[in-house]
């Protein structure tokens, strides 16, 4: 099958020869059972391309998975990919297969695949070398034949640097990288792209289609695109719906593009419906990314404090569980530092907050607001049920 082909069927918009040439690696690549990294920003259209390399493959009539990493909390995550017997833990009440049990024949995508904690990763990196796997609680093994397709929008290396990712399983998912390129590299894409959603969005809301003026247009190629795709399509839906003007001038668009600034303040303050940040707003969130930030430094500090004392962590039936008990013991800590400090508690109390509000903002989108407050969606799923929000 030809790129264009691949396109057209995939609705994949853009000419890009970064994004030509990430195509065309998944078509030359589909025919094999190597595993493939899919590496980019977030919101720049990974997701197509396991689904790409899986029906262009020879397991395109067996089973195809797409399993988010950073959805699942850790306690299930073994069990999620590779199933528990009955009685293996409280709840288990059957024995369950995982995913690659069933998928065995066909492909695997794991999706934030950087999230997966460092004891699944031995796990998959096992299954990856050998086809062999344990069901959580059992000691026998099974063999399956899955391909593997990951992606992530994290910088791996410095995952590894940081001791969050293991090297071995890094070599072993990257045997062939994909790498997506950001929309701002994409500069001839960005229009074309804008053109296809207002088209969407008018069939969509029976509306007649927005059109930019050609200042808009370039505005539009002159931003940044943190958000990539996504933001850009989500622009696109807001204007298509809100505008009673179809022409959109440069002054317009204006209003739905977040102004430049530090990266890690996506900050407009204009009165326009497009001020979700107040001031009291952007101190919490720095006081939230600060907390998170402590947080980790914790964890590292614990981390090295373990490896020099050289623990083994493992429960009644001998089985390792150090990375469980370093996350339990941070959360203990939290929760010894919040009783007795007063300062501490508010911030808690002004994450609970922000964390709605983001919600709120991506209509209860859990993945989106995990982005907007810079953590993890795991982590944002610990956190609303640490903090009994009501969502
Ligand atoms: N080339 C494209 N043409 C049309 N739509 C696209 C294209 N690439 C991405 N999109 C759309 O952009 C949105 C974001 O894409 P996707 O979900 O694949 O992002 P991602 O790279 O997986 O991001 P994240 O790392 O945050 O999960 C989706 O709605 C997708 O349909
Ligand atoms: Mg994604």
């Amino acid at each position: 099958m030809d790129i264009s082909a691949i396109k057209q069927r995939f609705d994949i918009i853009g000419d890009n020869h970064a994004l030509n040439r990430a195509i065309d690696i998944a078509v030359q690549v589909a025919g094999t059972d190597l595993s493939v990294l899919v590496t980019g920003e977030s919101g720049v259209g990974k997701e197509v391309f396991p689904q790409i390399i899986h029906t262009n493959s020879p397991r395109k009539h067996n089973q195809y998975f797409a399993v988010n990493c950073g959805a699942i909390p850790e306690g299930t995550i073994d069990s999620e990919l590779f199933g528990h017997e009955k009685g293996s833990f409280t709840g288990a009440y059957e024995t369950r297969k995982g995913y690659f049990e069933v998928a065995d024949g066909g492909t695997l995508f794991l999706d934030e695949v950087a999230e997966l904690p460092l004891s699944t990763q031995v796990r998959l990196l096992r299954v990856l070398q050998s086809g062999e796997f344990i069901k959580v609680g059992s000691s026998k093994v099974q063999k399956t034949d899955v391909r593997v397709i990951a992606a992530t929008n994290i910088n791996i290396p410095r995952a590894i640097e940081s001791g969050k990712f293991r090297e071995d399983l890094y070599y072993r998912l990257n045997t062939v990288p994909i790498f997506v390129p950001p929309l701002r590299e994409r500069k001839e894409d960005i229009y074309l792209l804008f053109k296809k959603f207002a088209l969407d969005f008018a069939d969509k809301y029976k509306m007649p289609t927005i059109r930019l003026s050609p200042d808009a247009v370039h505005l539009l190629e002159l931003y940044r695109w943190p958000g990539n795709i996504r933001q850009l399509k989500s622009i696109a839906e807001q204007i298509s719906i809100i505008e009673p003007k179809r022409e959109i001038g440069g002054e317009v668009l204006k209003k739905y593009i977040p102004e430049e600034g530090p990266s890690h303040l996506p900050v407009r303050i204009d009165g326009h419906g497009n001020d979700y940040m107040t001031d009291r707003d952007i101190i919490f969130k720095v006081l939230y990314q600060l907390r998170q930030e402590i947080e980790e430094l914790k964890t590292g500090i614990k981390n090295q404090k373990d490896s020099q004392t050289g623990p083994v962590i493992a429960n009644h039936e001998g089985e390792v569980i150090e990375e469980r008990a370093v996350v339990d013991y941070d959360e203990d800590a939290e929760i010894t530092s919040e009783k007795g400090d007063q300062q501490d508690f508010s911030i808690q109390n002004m994450s609970a907050g922000f964390i709605k509000k983001a919600l709120e903002k991506h209509n209860g989108k859990r993945k989106a607001a995990a982005a907007e407050l810079g953590i993890s969606e795991r982590t944002l799923y610990r956190k609303i049920k640490e903090l009994q929000l009501d969502i």
